[in-house]
């Protein structure tokens, strides 16, 4: 199939705080965009690598350093929720690509190995995610009381990218627009159509960067793998 990348960018990074919206917030001296579509243009699969921002957002990503890849298509422009966001990179795409990956820029420091992985998952199952093992024992809570303890063994974490054949993904899309629905992944969209959602393993250094400690851990695992090479 013909893979194409959607890479989300289009949010404010609210949770994050400071001057600059997430996508283009620094790490390293690099924004997590740039980044996130370093580490996506790395994957040879990937024949069309769409980046969505902001309106408000075209000059930042004009003055961003990307390399020179004709895969590298110009921003489409987001919307008010993730999940426009998605569709406006999904229109975005030309026709001959039937296999479409969702990825968050904030998760900057996804590797290739795992995003060939679950591209190659997506193809063959139709629909698939990475996401990584929860680790901790999983309470329910309701007002600071336990309500019950969740089997951890059945709680993964979802990452992206997430990968769908794009016709599946397209009538997913759509169904939740028709029935008001908005998920906070992509998968849930195609699980709400009943169909299985396939889960490859991915590494715990896919995490999101959502608060600012995030950023700063991040920063922490880059210092550390610069001085370890
Ligand atoms: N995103 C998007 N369009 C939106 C909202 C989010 O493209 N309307 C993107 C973000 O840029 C991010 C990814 O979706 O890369 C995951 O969303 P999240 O981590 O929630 O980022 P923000 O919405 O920017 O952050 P916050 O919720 O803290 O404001
Ligand atoms: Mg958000």
């Amino acid at each position: 199939m013909n893979s194409a990348v959607i890479v989300l960018a289009a949010g404010r990074g609210e949770r994050l705080g400071g001057n600059t919206p997430k996508a283009f917030a620094h790490l390293g001296g690099k924004s997590l965009l740039a980044r996130a579509l370093e580490g996506l243009l790395s994957f040879p699969g990937f024949g069309w690598v769409q980046p969505v921002v902001s309106a408000d957002d075209l000059d930042r990503y004009a003055a961003l350093a990307l390399p020179r890849d004709r895969r590298l298509a110009e921003p489409a422009i987001g919307g008010a929720e993730r999940q426009d966001s998605v569709a406006a990179g999904l229109a975005a795409l030309p026709g001959e690509f039937d296999l479409v990956a969702i990825h968050d820029a904030a998760r900057c420091r996804v590797e290739p190995g795992d995003v060939a992985a679950v591209v190659q998952a997506g193809e063959e199952y139709g629909a698939a995610i990475l996401a990584a093992p929860v680790r901790d024992t999983l309470k329910q809570v309701d007002n600071g009381v336990v309500i019950s303890t969740l089997d951890r063994r059945a709680c993964w974490q979802a990452q992206t990218p997430q990968v769908f054949h794009r016709a599946l993904y397209a009538e997913a899309l759509e169904k939740a627009r028709s029935d008001g629905f908005l998920g906070t992944d992509d998968a849930q969209l195609v699980e709400r159509l009943g169909m299985g959602v396939h889960v490859v393993p991915g590494s715990p250094g896919n995490f999101k960067i959502t608060l600012p400690e995030d950023l700063a851990l991040a920063e922490r695992l880059l210092l550390a793998e610069e001085n370890a090479r």
